[in-house]
């Protein structure tokens, strides 16, 4: 299956996205964690997007999606693969959809998590008390808030269109919201 994970920063996209490669054994590609990882190897691609991540804004689209290129052509992607926080524009929706139009394929279902803004405040001020992560302070949380609604949200309308877009609601344990979302992939398959 070929899944993309949606929603704000904070819903639990990640967590998420963990169980359920687990369960359907295909990989995670989550572009923020490749982009933290340029960044703690300080490559190239890493000195590039180090101050938009650090100040909430978002990576170019054509960085993104030539990093998102290379790794969907791995073999370990044939099977399927779930995508973590990509994409996050229209031009990056846009772009996938050509280079899976090209093998014939497409994107299976589009998940998009739901938690209201107080939650989702809540949930990254507690993770920033124990991940080091430079993006979970106040003033950074509301840019990549904002960015999500001005840049991101777009793309429910875009899925819907497609038929493929499936609203989980994102509040309750870890194990509840898990259990939504394999019902809802259930009835996909
Ligand atoms: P990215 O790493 O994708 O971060 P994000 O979208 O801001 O999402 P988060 O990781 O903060 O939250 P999440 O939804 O994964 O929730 P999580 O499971 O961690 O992107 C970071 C940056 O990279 C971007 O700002 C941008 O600069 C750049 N970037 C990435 N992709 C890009 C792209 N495509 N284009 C351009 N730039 C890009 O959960 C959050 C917390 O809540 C955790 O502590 C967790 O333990 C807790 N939690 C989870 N579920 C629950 C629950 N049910 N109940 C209570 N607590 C919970």
């Amino acid at each position: 299956m070929r899944i993309i994970f949606l929603g704000p920063p904070g819903v639990g996209k990640g967590t998420q996205s963990q169980k359920l490669v687990d369960t359907l054994d295909i990989p995670h590609i989550s572009t923020g964690e490749m982009l933290r990882e340029a960044i703690r190897a300080k490559t190239e691609l890493g000195l590039k997007v180090a101050s938009q991540m650090e100040g909430g804004r978002l990576a170019a689209d054509e960085i993104v999606v030539q990093l998102v290129r290379q790794r969907l052509a791995q073999s370990d992607c044939r099977n399927g693969y779930l995508l973590d926080g990509f994409p996050r524009t229209l031009p990056q929706a846009a772009s996938l959809d050509l280079a899976l139009a090209v093998d014939d394929e497409a994107i299976d279902a589009v998940l998009n998590l739901t938690v209201d803004q107080e939650e989702l405040f809540r949930r990254l001020m507690e993770r920033a008390k124990k991940e080091d992560r430079g993006d979970d302070n106040e003033d950074t949380i509301r840019q990549r808030m904002t960015v999500y609604h001005d840049m991101t949200s777009p793309l429910i309308a875009y899925y819907e269109e497609q038929g493929v877009l499936h609203r989980i609601d994102g509040i309750g344990t870890v194990e509840e919201v898990f259990d939504r979302i394999c019902h809802v992939l259930n009835k996909v398959e």
